[in-house]
C-alpha cells in the first residue's frame, strides 16, 4: 500500500508528529530480521541523538523514520517518486496528484522529510535539524550492518574508533563525537574487587572437585564441610522428595552416602557455582546456567566428545562474564537496559558499550579461578566457536542456541561450524532438546 505525504488541505495529518502504534506496527517490515535490525538502528539513533543533542521535538520523528526506513513503499512507491519529481523538476512542473489516487494513511512531513534525506545521504540537505538526523539515522543503520556482519565473519566489534573513522568526511564532527559519546563511555577494566561475590571459597572447592576424579565418601563430605551455606543446602537436597529422602538425614556425611558420589559431586558442583549468582537481578542468568549445565551433560553424554562433569560445570559457569555489568555504574546500566528493549542482544550491547564481551570477561574471570585453560578458551569463543578449535565452545554454542536465549545475533557460519565440530546433526540437536529432563534445576531449587 503506497504512503503519501501530507496535502495542503489535510492539516490534521500535517500537524501530527507520530504515527500511532497501530499504523505504525502495520508498516515495519514483515520480515522478522528486517524488522529487528529496525528495531535495532531505532534504539541506537535514539542514543545518538541524545548525545548531541537533537532537538525534543525531532526525536520521535527519527525513532518512528528509523522503524521505517526499510519501507519499500517509502523508497520506490508513488510518494517517494513524487517527491523526488518535486525535487528535481523546475518549480511548478510538478503536479500535486489527485487525493483520490492514494491510500489514506498520510506520514507526517517531518518523517517523509527526514526519510528522504536519508536516502539521499551523503548528499547534504538544506535543513540543518534533518540534515542532522538523516546523518544520525544513517549512522546508526552503518553501525548496525557492520555489527551484523562481525556476527557472520568470525570478527567481534573490536574498534570502534576505526569504524567511527571510516566515517570521517561524510558526516559533521558534531555527529562524530555524539557518536563517540553515546557509546564506549565505559571501557571495562575487570576489577575483581566490585564482582558481587567472595570468590575464595569457591576457588578452593572447585580446586579441590577438579583435582580428584575419583572421592570417598568422607573425603567428599569433608570437602562440603567447608562452607556451612554449602553443607546446609547439600543435606536439606538429600531430604527433598526427589532423592527419595524421608527427613532423617542430619550430617553432610549421611547426605553423601544418601547421594552418592557422582550425584553429590554435581549437587556441590552447582551448590559452589550458586553463590556466584545469588543477587536477585542475576536470578534469570542462574536459572539459564542450570538449563545449560544439563543440556552440556546429556550432550557430552550422547556425543561422547567430553566428560560429563566438566560439562555440567562449564554449563554452570559459562555466563560468568555477565557479573561484569553488575559492576558498571547506574548510567552504564540504563543504557545497557535501553538498547536491550531496542531488541539488541546482550553480546551485541556488550561489544558497543564495554568494548568486549561476557565471553571474553567470562574467560578472564574464569582465570582466576585457575580453571584448566581449555575451560577458559571455550567460554572465551562461546559466542564464536567458528574463530575457535575447541569443541567445548561449539557445545555452548549449540546450547546457547537451543536455549533460545537469543545472546548474539544469528549466525549461520558459526551454528554450521559448531555442528560439524561436534558432530552434531541439527536433527539430533532437536531431539536432544526434547528429551532433556529438567530434574537438576528441580534439585536445586530445593537444594
Ligand atoms: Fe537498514
Ligand atoms: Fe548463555
Ligand atoms: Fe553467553
Amino acid at each position: 500500500m503506497p504512503i503519501t505525504p501530507p496535502t495542503c488541505a489535510d492539516k490534521n495529518n500535517a500537524m501530527r508528529l507520530r504515527i500511532p502504534y497501530n499504523e505504525l506496527s502495520a508498516l515495519l517490515p514483515k520480515d522478522p530480521g528486517l524488522a529487528a535490525h529496525c528495531r535495532r538502528v531505532a534504539g541506537l539513533a535514539t542514543e545518538i541523538a541524545s548525545a548531541l543533542p537533537l532537538p525534543g521535538r525531532a526525536m520521535p520523528v527519527l525513532e518512528q523514520a528509523a522503524l521505517l526506513h526499510h519501507n519499500p513503499s517509502l523508497l520506490f512507491g508513488d510518494a517517494a517518486m513524487e517527491r523526488i519529481l518535486h525535487d528535481l523538476l523546475p518549480q511548478g512542473g510538478w503536479k500535486e496528484p489527485s487525493r483520490a489516487t492514494h491510500s489514506p494513511r498520510a506520514l507526517p512531513e517531518d518523517l517523509i522529510a527526514l526519510l528522504t534525506a536519508f536516502q539521499a545521504f551523503p548528499r547534504p540537505c538544506a535543513d540543518r535539524n534533518t540534515r542532522a538526523a538523516s546523518e544520525i539515522l544513517a549512522v546508526a543503520n552503518f553501525l548496525d550492518e557492520h555489527i551484523e556482519f562481525s556476527a557472520w565473519d568470525c570478527n567481534t566489534l573490536a574498534n570502534l574508533s576505526d569504524v567511527i573513522d571510516d566515517l570521517s568526511g561524510l558526516i559533521q564532527p558534531a555527529i562524530r563525537e555524539a557518536l563517540r559519546k553515546a557509546f564506549r563511555s565505559s571501557r571495562f577494566t575487570l576489577d575483581t574487587g566490585r564482582l558481587p561475590v567472595q570468590i575464595g571459597v569457591i576457588k578452593e572447592l572447585l580446586g579441590i572437585l577438579a583435582q580428584s576424579a575419583s572421592m570417598e565418601v568422607q573425603a567428599l563430605a569433608a570437602v562440603a564441610s567447608r562452607d556451612p551455606v554449602i553443607s546446609a543446602r547439600l543435606v536439606h537436597a538429600a531430604n527433598s522428595g526427589l532423592y527419595g529422602g524421608r527427613s532423617t538425614i542430619r550430617s553432610v556425611r549421611q547426605a553423601v552416602a544418601h547421594l552418592g558420589i557422582d550425584a553429590s559431586r554435581r549437587l556441590l558442583l552447582a551448590l559452589a557455582v550458586h553463590p556466584i549468582f545469588a543477587s536477585a537481578n542475576l536470578r534469570s542468568i542462574w536459572q539459564h546456567s542450570v538449563w545449560m549445565a544439563e543440556f552440556l551433560e546429556s550432550f557430552a553424554r550422547r556425543q561422547n566428545l567430553l566428560d560429563p562433569e566438566e560439562a555440567l560445570f562449564l554449563g554452570l559457569v559459562h555466563d560468568i562474564g555477565r557479573l561484569a555489568t553488575q559492576a558498571v555504574p547506574q548510567s552504564v546500566g540504563a543504557l545497557f537496559a535501553r538498547l536491550t528493549t531496542s531488541n539488541c542482544p546482550v553480546t551485541y550491547v556488550e561489544q558497543l558499550v564495554l568494548g568486549s564481551d561476557h565471553a571474553e570477561l567470562g574467560a578472564a574471570i574464569l582465570s582466576l579461578f585457575h580453571v584448566p585453560e581449555h575451560i577458559v578458551e571455550a567460554v572465551r569463543f562461546h559466542h564464536r566457536p567458528a574463530a575457535s578449535d575447541s569443541l567445548l565452545a561449539s557445545a555452548l554454542y549449540l546450547g546457547e542456541f537451543a536455549s533460545e536465549c537469543e545472546e548474539d545475533l544469528p549466525s549461520t557460519p558459526h551454528l554450521r561450524a559448531a555442528l560439524a565440530n561436534t558432530q552434531c546433526s541439527f536433527e539430533s540437536l532437536s531431539e536432544l532438546c526434547r528429551k532433556r529432563a529438567t530434574s537438576f534445576a528441580a534439585i536445586l531449587n530445593v537444594a
